[in-house]
């Protein structure tokens, strides 16, 4: 909910009656009442053209439509407007007729579920999860009779669907060739969209209407591994704004065993529908044994810009956690061995003299730091293979997980790291060889139980070996589950790059703590068309950021490493780059810069202090790809930390601390931009405030160019 401008709330139609009231004209006058509502649920009941079902506070509805052919599909309304207009649903199969037409209903059924359950770490400590469920079961009029089912749930936040293969006799083995779920929009709204690329979510945002999208020659950046697509099709998250200013964002959840969805785009009829990541080298999309469910399809749908991000929709379509407590895992920050190798100091491979992953300087990044507050160092190029490292065609076989290069000693590293309490974070980049990979998961997870390793970060740069195989579809999504399940069995939590996107199953499997998968920092430092532009991250948290966690590495300082006059540098201020580490969510969040650039740096005391792991998140304000405004509270303390950024537009904001507790009193720190700061000529100005407040404080933020405002709040104090 934005802050600034609270929205009154939509009435639900019908109120259930209070519990407490209890005398029998009461009772009597609660029926009279509910009249209304019991005809409304027996129609509900009986009809078959259109069973419907609405979000507990009756604003979101979801209709469950079938034509005189038997043709599937939905229609979805906000306050009684059509937000996704008939809309069919159906597959195409291999070796069997579609499933398009010909279905009948054999029976509608409902439920209700209020609950609230627990994440580990992340965002906040308690999900509410609250939704009403309609389920259709489907059959066919004439052979072969097969059987599916639709399943939707609708939430105050939005919505998700998916399709149930029952287990059957004449449709046992499904491969698909097609999905066909259909979104059919009522307009030509704006969008924020990057590319359907098969390999790789690296890419800029573009934001034109719906009309305007083409992402067939608008690819920005050919860097790294990506797929042409001769279509026109997003990626997910892909985020709407409707000319009334109605926000939409179309994802999934739950992506598992089953290949991730883009979205193609119909121009002429405004409507986008499924196109599945498909297997050149198989031939089909996926294949599955029923009884099998799809993921869900998700529409996110909010009155506001922020009320995006505080939605809880994807993890709350997943299935709860798997794996009990992790003791075993603490959020963190962490510094690493990794932006030297980017910005071309220090190199992952021994040959050549400038190897960054030496025993030495692995220690003296702990040393860094256990001084500092910062829970774990990361060290990329430890073990052997990088010798073969880029613009190689033949990878398989080449990394090896377990054996160090002979000048980086990885048992004396771990040890030391134990003894100076810092996490040593393992690094295991497969280069897009997957197979080489799982012929080394088992040792390679051991090596690192062994040594008390409890973090990986995994990386897949490449095309994906053997050929015909992409990132996103099916065999990869197993890979990476595999990965996943792999690591929970030896302690360990997963940091993936170029990974498979967040759809929430960090619920289900919480050792799943963060990702990349959007285009990350590294991109400043070499990418070809000159880094990520000041609108980046404002339309990131707004898209990306709406699946789950993101690695995005903040905290660089030398905002030009590569010199002044190169086009690779930080399109952002100094006092932006502090702002991410509340904006941008993740339970591990580096300081992504050399020991030297926070060197005497007043500003570092923010990345010292600020939290990883929140008990709330707010969003206090935001319009996409412009600015955005957050405030978090540290999980299990009294501190707060708000995080402000914005594009190149600078921005004056007043943002009341009515979030604290009242009565108490707290010591804000408040790192802003410099009064001549601009992201491009003057990035590095700022000052730091330090203020008294109270939850009756009001904080004036002045944001620079490509600026931002960080603030820690620590409390409560005298
Ligand atoms: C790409 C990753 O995003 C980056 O963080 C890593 O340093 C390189 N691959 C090497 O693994
Ligand atoms: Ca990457």
């Amino acid at each position: 909910m934005n802050r600034l401008a609270q929205p009154t709330r939509f009435q639900a139609p019908f109120r259930r009656a209070s519990k407490t009231k209890n005398s029998r004209t009461d009772i009597g006058k609660s029926l009279l009442l509910l009249l209304p509502v019991f005809m409304l649920l027996m129609w509900q009941c009986t009809s078959t053209e259109h069973p419907r079902v609405n979000s507990p506070d009756g604003s979101i509805q979801a209709q469950f439509i079938m034509n005189e052919s038997g043709v599937p599909g939905y229609r979805i309304l906000h306050k009684g407007s059509p937000v996704i207009d008939t809309s069919h649903l159906g597959f195409e199969l291999k070796n069997a007729p579609g499933l398009h037409s010909g279905w009948k209903i054999t029976q509608t059924t409902r439920k209700s579920v209020n609950n609230t359950w627990q994440m580990l770490w992340g965002e906040q400590r308690n999900v509410a999860n609250h939704y009403n469920q309609l389920k259709i079961k489907l059959k066919e009029k004439n052979a072969p009779n097969r059987k599916m089912n639709v399943i939707f749930r609708v939430y105050d936040d939005g919505i998700g669907f998916r399709y149930v293969f029952p287990g059957q006799k004449n449709m046992d083995e499904v491969v698909i060739m097609g999905e066909k779920s259909q979104f059919n929009l009522t307009g030509n709204h704006t969008c924020w969209w990057i590319p359907g690329d098969w390999d790789i979510y690296e890419h800029l945002y573009n934001k034109t209407p719906f009309t305007g999208i083409d992402a067939t020659t608008k690819r920005n950046n050919d860097n790294l591994a990506q797929t042409y697509i001769p279509y026109n099709a997003v990626n997910t998250p892909v985020t709407m704004k409707t000319q009334k200013g109605l926000h939409l964002s179309f994802h999934e959840a739950d992506l598992t065993d089953y290949a991730g969805m883009t979205l193609r785009v119909n121009k002429d009829q405004l409507m986008m529908e499924s196109e599945l990541v498909g297997s050149d080298r198989l031939g089909y999309k996926v294949k599955r044994k029923a009884p099998f469910a799809t993921p869900w399809r998700t529409i996110q749908i909010s009155e506001d810009a922020a009320g995006l991000i505080e939605s809880n929709l994807i993890v709350n379509l997943n299935d709860p956690n798997q794996l009990g407590e992790m003791p075993w895992f603490t959020p963190m920050k962490y510094v690493g061995i990794w932006w030297e190798m980017h910005v071309g100091k220090s190199t992952w491979a021994m040959e050549g003299g400038k190897h960054g992953a030496t025993t030495e300087h692995a220690k003296e990044m702990i040393n860094f730091a256990a001084a500092n507050n910062i829970g774990g160092v990361l060290v990329e190029g430890w073990n052997t293979g990088w010798e073969h490292w880029i613009g190689f065609d033949d990878r398989e076989g080449v990394f090896d997980f377990v054996t160090p290069y002979p000048d980086y000693d990885l048992q004396e590293v771990a040890r030391y790291a134990k003894e100076n309490g810092v996490e040593l974070i393992m690094h295991h980049e497969t280069s897009a060889a997957p197979r080489t990979y799982e012929k080394q998961l088992d040792t390679a997870y051991k090596l690192m139980e062994r040594l008390g390793l409890h973090s990986v970060k995994t990386g897949y740069v490449g095309e994906i070996i053997p050929e015909g195989e992409y990132h996103h579809g099916q065999w990869m999504v197993n890979h990476y589950r595999k990965v996943l399940k792999t690591a929970a069995e030896h302690q360990v939590a997963v940091n993936a790059h170029e990974p498979i996107k967040a759809t929430g199953i960090r619920r289900t499997w919480p050792n799943a703590i963060t990702r990349e998968g959007l285009r990350g920092q590294e991109f400043n430092a070499w990418a070809s068309d000159g880094g990520n532009p000041p609108d980046h991250l404002p339309t990131v948290a707004f898209t990306r950021m709406l699946a789950g966690p993101i690695d995005y590495t903040p905290g660089i300082f030398n905002i030009q490493p590569m010199g002044d006059a190169d086009k690779n540098r930080i399109s952002t201020t100094l006092a932006q780059q502090l702002a991410l580490y509340v904006v941008i969510n993740s339970p591990l969040q580096m300081a992504a810069d050399l020991r030297e650039n926070y060197k005497d740096h007043p500003a570092f005391q923010f990345i010292r202090d600020v939290a990883v792991n929140w008990e709330q998140s707010l969003v206090l304000n935001g319009k996409i790809g412009q600015y955005v405004t957050m405030a978090r509270q540290e999980r299990g303390t009294q501190n707060w930390f708000v995080g402000s950024i914005t594009n190149e537009e600078p921005r004056e904001m007043n943002i009341s601390l009515d979030f604290l507790e009242p009565g108490q009193k707290y010591t804000a720190a408040l790192y802003r931009d410099g009064d001549n700061a601009h992201w491009k000529d003057n990035p590095t100005a700022y000052a730091i405030d330090t203020l008294k407040v109270t939850s009756e404080s009001t904080l004036d933020l002045r944001l620079a160019p490509g600026g931002g405002a960080a603030v820690s709040i620590m409390g409560p104090t005298d």
